[in-house]
């Protein structure tokens, strides 16, 4: 099979395409002609090697980890897939190439409202932002929740995932993406950076973060004593401090498979209530391009289309 190959750590100019075995589907596993596989911030974190302490990659490699597409193989013990169905979901691994392998348990039907390739924008955005508004932070009824990067990938799942549970959800942003942020039906909307727009938001009970470091820290000010503290990209030290001083309950998550939410949040996509924009579709030969693309902050998914 063709596939986009990482020879070593580098810039998305290091990545080639070559051709490789086809990967063969093991107990529990499913293999899957790709249709689609999309980009995202973990595959150049993976790719730089700024990733390569806590996931450390045996080089060559096969970057991806969302892929959409139709089975070609299942494995021993894979009873609700069968081959010829079109499905989508995560892989660890090797969603850039003709062919992908992952667990039968990270996969789903794709809605039939949906194109198979741009299903692939879908997998590890709709599990994340729904785990961080519902799990990390527990999202209630009435309660004050600020999603920080709410315009991004993940951060619009976290908001409508709030606003599910019946939260008042405001949207922090960076100032270019105010109109944007509007557009996502929400209590309010606030740029981060704006100390005094900070300042002014009512007191949180919780705050959804996917953006984290300092902006992140700061924010924590702004919880109640009591409040929730959820991350993506690990716990701020700002909000370890602010755990112990405001009993604040501060949680990073990590994604994890569950097919029933990510059968429902694609069917919210598929019929319009929630919106997962593509930035733009390259062929998977232009992978490099596309990985360069993405990493400059394309505003959307980026998505590579099957040969
Ligand atoms: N823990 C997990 O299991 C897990 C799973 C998936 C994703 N993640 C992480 O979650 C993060 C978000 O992923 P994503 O797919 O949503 O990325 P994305 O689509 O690029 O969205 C991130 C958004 O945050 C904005 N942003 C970044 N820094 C900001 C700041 N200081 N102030 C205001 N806005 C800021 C970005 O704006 P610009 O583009 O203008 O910078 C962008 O709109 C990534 O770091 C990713 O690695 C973690």
């Amino acid at each position: 099979m063709r596939a986009l190959v990482l020879p070593a750590y580098g810039p998305a100019s290091t990545l080639t395409v070559g051709t490789l075995p086809d990967p063969t589907a093991g107990p529990g596993e499913i293999a899957l002609r790709m249709a689609g596989a999309s980009i995202n911030p973990i595959d150049w974190k993976q790719m730089s090697g700024a990733a390569a302490r806590w996931i450390p990659l045996e080089l060559p490699a096969v970057l991806g980890r969302d892929v959409s597409g139709t089975v070609v193989a299942v494995g021993s013990g894979v009873k609700e897939l069968v081959v010829g169905a079109r499905v989508m979901g995560r892989v660890r691994g090797g969603a850039f190439a003709e062919i992908a392998v992952g667990p039968a348990a990270g996969f789903v039907a794709a809605p039939a409202g949906l194109d198979l390739a741009d299903a692939a924008a879908l997998p590890l955005v709709l599990l994340t932002g729904a785990q961080l508004a519902e799990e990390a932070i527990d999202a209630r009824a009435g309660e004050s929740v600020l999603v920080t990067g709410a315009t991004g990938n993940v951060g619009r799942v976290a908001v409508f995932a709030a606003k599910g549970r019946g939260a008042k959800v405001w949207a922090g942003v960076r100032e270019k993406y105010v109109a944007a942020a509007r557009e996502l039906g929400v209590a309010g909307v606030v740029i981060l950076d704006d100390a005094a727009a900070v300042a002014a938001l009512p007191e949180l009970d919780a705050i959804a973060d996917t953006v984290g470091g300092e902006t992140g820290g700061r924010l924590v000010a702004k919880l109640k004593v009591g409040g929730r503290y959820g991350g993506v990209v690990g716990v701020p030290a700002a909000a370890e401090a602010a755990a112990k001083e405001k009993r604040i309950a501060a949680k990073s998550i990590l994604t994890h498979d569950d097919g029933k939410r990510l059968a429902a949040l694609a069917q919210a996509v598929a019929d319009g209530a929630l919106a997962i924009p593509i930035a733009r579709r390259f062929p998977l030969a232009e992978g490099a391009a596309a990985m360069d693309f993405a990493q400059k902050g394309a505003e959307g998914k980026v998505l590579l289309l099957g040969l």
